[in-house]
Protein backbone atom coordinates (compact mmCIF):
# COMPACT_ATOMS: atom_id res chain seq x y z
CA UNK A 1 0.00 0.00 0.00
CA UNK A 2 1.28 3.14 -1.17
CA UNK A 3 -1.12 5.41 -1.62
CA UNK A 4 -4.63 6.22 0.28
CA UNK A 5 -7.51 8.30 0.43
CA UNK A 6 -9.02 10.13 3.13
CA UNK A 7 -12.98 11.59 3.59
CA UNK A 8 -15.18 12.99 6.41
CA UNK A 9 -19.03 12.35 5.65
CA UNK A 10 -21.83 12.71 7.74
CA UNK A 11 -22.63 15.27 10.31
CA UNK A 12 -19.17 16.82 11.07
CA UNK A 13 -17.77 16.30 14.74
CA UNK A 14 -15.09 18.81 16.46
CA UNK A 15 -12.02 16.73 16.30
CA UNK A 16 -11.87 15.86 12.41
CA UNK A 17 -9.15 18.11 11.37
CA UNK A 18 -7.20 16.76 14.02
CA UNK A 19 -7.86 13.34 12.95
CA UNK A 20 -6.92 13.66 9.26
CA UNK A 21 -3.76 15.54 10.56
CA UNK A 22 -2.90 12.36 12.78
CA UNK A 23 -3.85 10.19 9.45
CA UNK A 24 -1.19 12.40 7.12
CA UNK A 25 1.51 12.54 9.55
CA UNK A 26 1.47 8.99 9.91
CA UNK A 27 1.38 8.95 6.02
CA UNK A 28 4.58 11.05 6.10
CA UNK A 29 6.23 8.19 8.39
CA UNK A 30 5.32 5.28 6.73
CA UNK A 31 5.85 6.66 3.17
CA UNK A 32 3.18 6.58 1.87
CA UNK A 33 0.57 9.72 -0.18
CA UNK A 34 -2.37 10.63 1.24
CA UNK A 35 -4.97 12.28 -1.04
CA UNK A 36 -8.17 14.16 0.69
CA UNK A 37 -11.42 13.68 -1.13
CA UNK A 38 -13.84 16.32 -0.63
CA UNK A 39 -17.38 16.72 0.26
CA UNK A 40 -17.15 12.81 1.64
CA UNK A 41 -18.42 10.55 -0.40
CA UNK A 42 -19.96 12.77 -3.10
CA UNK A 43 -16.30 14.20 -3.61
CA UNK A 44 -15.38 10.27 -4.05
CA UNK A 45 -18.01 9.73 -7.29
CA UNK A 46 -16.85 13.28 -8.81
CA UNK A 47 -13.08 12.49 -8.39
CA UNK A 48 -12.71 15.60 -6.47
CA UNK A 49 -9.28 14.73 -5.00
CA UNK A 50 -6.11 16.75 -3.32
CA UNK A 51 -2.73 15.62 -2.52
CA UNK A 52 -2.14 16.48 1.65
CA UNK A 53 0.87 17.38 2.50
CA UNK A 54 2.77 18.54 5.76
CA UNK A 55 1.85 21.98 4.86
CA UNK A 56 -1.88 21.32 4.60
CA UNK A 57 -2.16 19.80 8.21
CA UNK A 58 -0.56 22.90 9.87
CA UNK A 59 -2.84 25.07 12.29
CA UNK A 60 -5.94 22.17 12.31
CA UNK A 61 -5.36 20.17 15.24
CA UNK A 62 -7.50 23.25 16.92
CA UNK A 63 -10.32 23.71 14.73
CA UNK A 64 -13.67 22.76 14.55
CA UNK A 65 -15.36 21.11 10.98
CA UNK A 66 -13.55 19.54 8.67
CA UNK A 67 -11.20 21.15 6.14
CA UNK A 68 -12.24 18.13 3.61
CA UNK A 69 -16.06 19.09 4.02
CA UNK A 70 -18.78 16.98 4.48
CA UNK A 71 -21.79 15.43 3.27
CA UNK A 72 -24.63 12.90 3.45
CA UNK A 73 -24.36 11.52 -0.02
CA UNK A 74 -28.15 9.84 -1.61
CA UNK A 75 -26.15 9.24 -4.84
CA UNK A 76 -23.60 6.53 -2.94
CA UNK A 77 -26.32 4.66 -1.99
CA UNK A 78 -26.57 3.68 -6.14
CA UNK A 79 -24.55 1.18 -7.18
CA UNK A 80 -23.63 3.21 -10.96
CA UNK A 81 -22.53 5.53 -8.20
CA UNK A 82 -19.81 3.43 -6.29
CA UNK A 83 -18.84 1.97 -9.93
CA UNK A 84 -17.97 5.73 -10.59
CA UNK A 85 -16.30 6.35 -6.83
CA UNK A 86 -14.25 3.22 -7.65
CA UNK A 87 -13.17 4.02 -10.99
CA UNK A 88 -11.65 7.11 -9.46
CA UNK A 89 -9.77 5.38 -7.05
CA UNK A 90 -8.37 2.92 -9.33
CA UNK A 91 -7.53 6.14 -11.70
CA UNK A 92 -5.95 7.35 -9.00
CA UNK A 93 -3.65 4.89 -8.13
CA UNK A 94 -5.19 4.68 -4.89
CA UNK A 95 -5.43 1.72 -2.94
CA UNK A 96 -6.48 2.13 0.73
CA UNK A 97 -9.37 4.25 2.47
CA UNK A 98 -9.77 6.00 5.84
CA UNK A 99 -13.57 7.14 6.41
CA UNK A 100 -14.68 9.19 9.13
CA UNK A 101 -17.77 9.76 9.74
CA UNK A 102 -20.77 7.77 12.16
CA UNK A 103 -23.16 4.79 11.11
CA UNK A 104 -24.57 5.73 7.87
CA UNK A 105 -20.74 6.53 6.77
CA UNK A 106 -19.84 2.96 7.66
CA UNK A 107 -23.27 1.47 6.64
CA UNK A 108 -21.93 2.94 2.74
CA UNK A 109 -17.69 2.14 3.51
CA UNK A 110 -19.39 -1.50 4.62
CA UNK A 111 -21.53 -2.04 1.14
CA UNK A 112 -18.59 -0.24 -1.02
CA UNK A 113 -15.53 -2.29 0.71
CA UNK A 114 -17.95 -5.61 0.10
CA UNK A 115 -18.55 -4.76 -3.43
CA UNK A 116 -15.08 -4.08 -4.82
CA UNK A 117 -12.66 -5.98 -2.38
CA UNK A 118 -11.68 -2.56 -1.41
CA UNK A 119 -9.59 -2.13 2.01
CA UNK A 120 -11.60 0.39 4.45
CA UNK A 121 -10.77 1.31 8.00
CA UNK A 122 -13.29 3.64 9.43
CA UNK A 123 -12.66 6.49 12.58
CA UNK A 124 -16.04 6.82 14.74
CA UNK A 125 -16.58 10.66 14.15
CA UNK A 126 -20.02 11.93 15.69
CA UNK A 127 -21.19 14.23 18.49
CA UNK A 128 -23.81 11.40 19.53
CA UNK A 129 -21.57 8.81 20.41
CA UNK A 130 -24.03 5.97 19.62
CA UNK A 131 -21.55 3.84 17.57
CA UNK A 132 -20.46 0.33 18.64
CA UNK A 133 -17.12 -0.85 19.14
CA UNK A 134 -15.90 2.43 21.24
CA UNK A 135 -16.11 4.31 24.63
CA UNK A 136 -15.53 7.36 22.86
CA UNK A 137 -16.41 9.12 19.55
CA UNK A 138 -14.19 11.96 18.29
CA UNK A 139 -16.59 15.32 18.72
CA UNK A 140 -18.63 13.67 21.66
CA UNK A 141 -16.84 15.46 24.74
CA UNK A 142 -16.63 18.54 22.84
CA UNK A 143 -20.35 19.02 22.07
CA UNK A 144 -21.29 17.53 25.58
CA UNK A 145 -18.81 20.72 27.02
CA UNK A 146 -20.54 22.87 24.74
CA UNK A 147 -23.91 21.81 26.28
CA UNK A 148 -22.80 21.73 29.71
CA UNK A 149 -21.53 25.27 29.21
CA UNK A 150 -25.35 26.00 27.35
CA UNK A 151 -27.10 24.69 30.68
CA UNK A 152 -24.95 26.77 33.30
CA UNK A 153 -25.85 29.63 31.17
CA UNK A 154 -29.73 29.00 30.87
CA UNK A 155 -29.63 28.21 34.98
CA UNK A 156 -28.40 31.82 35.55
CA UNK A 157 -31.36 33.30 33.76
CA UNK A 158 -33.78 30.51 34.93
CA UNK A 159 -33.30 30.86 38.88
CA UNK A 160 -33.39 34.44 38.41
CA UNK A 161 -36.96 34.29 37.00
CA UNK A 162 -38.29 31.10 39.28
CA UNK A 163 -38.80 29.44 35.39
CA UNK A 164 -39.04 25.89 34.10
CA UNK A 165 -36.93 25.67 31.46
CA UNK A 166 -37.00 22.64 29.13
CA UNK A 167 -33.82 22.46 26.74
CA UNK A 168 -32.88 20.53 23.85
CA UNK A 169 -29.98 18.94 22.40
CA UNK A 170 -28.94 16.86 19.86
CA UNK A 171 -29.37 12.95 19.79
CA UNK A 172 -31.52 11.93 17.07
CA UNK A 173 -31.72 8.28 18.17
CA UNK A 174 -29.28 8.26 21.39
CA UNK A 175 -29.24 10.11 24.77
CA UNK A 176 -25.86 10.11 25.06
CA UNK A 177 -25.44 13.97 24.97
CA UNK A 178 -28.58 14.30 26.93
CA UNK A 179 -27.58 12.17 29.58
CA UNK A 180 -24.01 13.42 30.41
CA UNK A 181 -24.79 17.12 29.94
CA UNK A 182 -27.72 16.88 32.18
CA UNK A 183 -25.82 15.14 35.01
CA UNK A 184 -23.23 17.53 35.06
CA UNK A 185 -25.88 20.70 34.33
CA UNK A 186 -27.99 19.35 37.29
CA UNK A 187 -30.58 19.21 35.42
CA UNK A 188 -34.11 18.29 37.52
CA UNK A 189 -35.22 15.16 34.63
CA UNK A 190 -33.49 14.20 31.71
CA UNK A 191 -35.95 12.42 28.85
CA UNK A 192 -33.87 10.34 26.46
CA UNK A 193 -35.13 7.84 24.40
CA UNK A 194 -32.98 4.76 25.87
CA UNK A 195 -35.44 5.23 28.37
CA UNK A 196 -39.60 5.54 28.87
CA UNK A 197 -40.85 8.70 30.69
CA UNK A 198 -43.96 9.56 30.02
CA UNK A 199 -45.34 13.30 30.15
CA UNK A 200 -47.95 12.09 32.75
CA UNK A 201 -44.67 10.79 34.84
CA UNK A 202 -43.42 14.31 34.18
CA UNK A 203 -45.92 16.65 35.33
CA UNK A 204 -46.11 14.41 38.24
CA UNK A 205 -42.14 15.14 39.17
CA UNK A 206 -42.21 18.89 38.02
CA UNK A 207 -45.18 19.51 40.53
CA UNK A 208 -43.23 17.52 43.38
CA UNK A 209 -40.16 19.57 42.55
CA UNK A 210 -42.25 22.91 43.07
CA UNK A 211 -43.94 21.92 46.24
CA UNK A 212 -40.00 21.16 47.26
CA UNK A 213 -39.17 24.89 46.86
CA UNK A 214 -37.07 24.63 43.68
CA UNK A 215 -36.97 28.19 41.89
CA UNK A 216 -35.48 26.97 38.29
CA UNK A 217 -36.04 23.55 37.19
CA UNK A 218 -34.33 22.06 34.46
CA UNK A 219 -35.42 19.43 31.79
CA UNK A 220 -32.59 18.41 29.48
CA UNK A 221 -34.65 16.79 26.50
CA UNK A 222 -32.74 14.59 23.78
CA UNK A 223 -34.20 15.36 20.14
CA UNK A 224 -35.12 11.54 19.64
CA UNK A 225 -36.76 11.03 22.88
CA UNK A 226 -39.96 9.15 22.53
CA UNK A 227 -42.42 12.10 23.31
CA UNK A 228 -40.82 14.58 21.31
CA UNK A 229 -38.42 16.97 20.98
CA UNK A 230 -38.26 19.83 23.89
CA UNK A 231 -40.99 22.11 22.13
CA UNK A 232 -43.61 19.35 21.81
CA UNK A 233 -43.00 18.45 25.36
CA UNK A 234 -42.91 21.79 27.20
CA UNK A 235 -46.66 22.53 24.60
CA UNK A 236 -47.93 19.35 26.10
CA UNK A 237 -47.26 20.31 29.83
CA UNK A 238 -48.03 24.19 29.74
CA UNK A 239 -51.79 22.55 29.53
CA UNK A 240 -51.33 20.54 32.38
CA UNK A 241 -49.31 23.23 34.76
CA UNK A 242 -50.58 26.66 33.73
CA UNK A 243 -49.12 28.55 36.74
CA UNK A 244 -45.73 27.18 35.75
CA UNK A 245 -43.63 30.16 33.84
CA UNK A 246 -42.00 28.05 31.04
CA UNK A 247 -39.24 28.42 28.46
CA UNK A 248 -37.64 26.17 25.45
CA UNK A 249 -34.46 26.59 23.89
CA UNK A 250 -33.05 24.23 21.69
CA UNK A 251 -28.67 24.12 21.76
CA UNK A 252 -28.81 22.91 17.80
CA UNK A 253 -25.73 22.68 15.81
CA UNK A 254 -23.88 25.21 18.08
CA UNK A 255 -22.89 21.36 19.60
CA UNK A 256 -21.50 20.44 16.24
CA UNK A 257 -18.69 23.28 16.29
CA UNK A 258 -16.48 24.78 17.89
CA UNK A 259 -12.74 24.02 19.15
CA UNK A 260 -11.97 20.25 20.16
CA UNK A 261 -11.53 19.61 22.81
CA UNK A 262 -7.91 18.16 24.77
CA UNK A 263 -9.60 14.76 24.84
CA UNK A 264 -11.19 15.07 21.55
CA UNK A 265 -7.73 16.05 19.73
CA UNK A 266 -5.86 13.14 21.82
CA UNK A 267 -8.35 10.73 20.62
CA UNK A 268 -8.14 11.78 17.46
CA UNK A 269 -4.39 11.61 17.16
CA UNK A 270 -4.86 7.85 18.77
CA UNK A 271 -7.71 7.01 16.08
CA UNK A 272 -5.65 8.53 13.08
CA UNK A 273 -2.89 6.94 13.43
CA UNK A 274 -4.49 3.50 14.56
CA UNK A 275 -6.36 3.83 11.43
CA UNK A 276 -3.16 4.02 8.63
CA UNK A 277 -1.62 1.11 10.80
CA UNK A 278 -4.48 -1.07 10.24
CA UNK A 279 -4.28 -0.37 6.33
CA UNK A 280 -0.92 -1.02 6.32
CA UNK A 281 -1.50 -4.53 7.79
CA UNK A 282 -3.25 -5.55 5.46
CA UNK A 283 -6.73 -4.90 7.80
CA UNK A 284 -10.14 -3.85 6.11
CA UNK A 285 -13.63 -3.61 6.72
CA UNK A 286 -13.35 -2.52 10.28
CA UNK A 287 -13.66 0.59 12.74
CA UNK A 288 -11.22 1.60 14.86
CA UNK A 289 -11.77 2.57 18.78
CA UNK A 290 -10.93 3.30 22.20
CA UNK A 291 -12.29 0.68 24.52
CA UNK A 292 -10.93 0.76 28.12
CA UNK A 293 -8.47 2.83 26.86
CA UNK A 294 -6.89 0.05 24.44
CA UNK A 295 -7.73 0.40 20.62
CA UNK A 296 -9.79 -1.90 19.34
CA UNK A 297 -10.97 -3.05 16.16
CA UNK A 298 -14.39 -3.95 15.31
CA UNK A 299 -15.95 -5.29 11.97
CA UNK A 300 -18.22 -2.76 10.18
CA UNK A 301 -20.89 -5.01 10.32
CA UNK A 302 -21.20 -5.18 13.96
CA UNK A 303 -20.42 -1.23 14.51
CA UNK A 304 -23.45 -0.67 12.44
CA UNK A 305 -26.15 -3.34 13.43
CA UNK A 306 -25.32 -2.78 17.49
CA UNK A 307 -25.75 0.33 18.97
CA UNK A 308 -23.63 1.97 22.16
CA UNK A 309 -25.64 1.35 25.36
CA UNK A 310 -25.87 4.38 27.73
CA UNK A 311 -24.53 4.12 31.04
CA UNK A 312 -28.63 4.45 32.40
CA UNK A 313 -27.18 3.75 36.40
CA UNK A 314 -26.48 7.61 35.98
CA UNK A 315 -29.89 8.64 35.78
CA UNK A 316 -30.14 7.84 39.45
CA UNK A 317 -27.66 10.94 39.98
CA UNK A 318 -30.77 13.42 38.91
O1 LIG B 1 -25.45 12.64 13.80
C1 LIG B 1 -25.08 13.80 14.44
C2 LIG B 1 -26.21 14.79 14.44
O2 LIG B 1 -25.69 15.98 14.98
C3 LIG B 1 -27.46 14.36 15.20
O3 LIG B 1 -27.36 14.50 16.58
C4 LIG B 1 -28.50 15.26 14.58
O4 LIG B 1 -29.78 14.71 14.68
C5 LIG B 1 -28.07 15.32 13.15
O5 LIG B 1 -26.67 15.08 13.14
C6 LIG B 1 -28.37 16.63 12.46
O6 LIG B 1 -27.97 16.53 11.14
P1 LIG B 1 -28.01 17.70 10.07
O7 LIG B 1 -26.89 18.64 10.40
O8 LIG B 1 -27.83 17.03 8.76
O9 LIG B 1 -29.34 18.38 10.24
Amino acid sequence: MNKIGILTSGGDAPGMNAAIRSIVKSGINSHIKVIGIENGFEGLIDGQFIELNSSSIKNIIQRGGTILKSARSKRFLEKSYRKKAMDHLFNNEINGLIVLGGNGTFKGASIFTKEFDFPIIGIPCTIDNDLYGTDFSIGYDTAINTAVDAIDKIRDTAESHNRLFFIEVMGRDSGMIALTSGIAGGAEEIMIPETFFNIKQLVGKLKDLKNRDNSSIIVVVAEGDEEGGAFKISEQVKKDLPDFDIRTTTLGHIQRGGKPTCMDRVLACQLGSAAVEALLEGKRNLMVGVVNQKIKLTDFSLSIVRKRKINSELLKFL
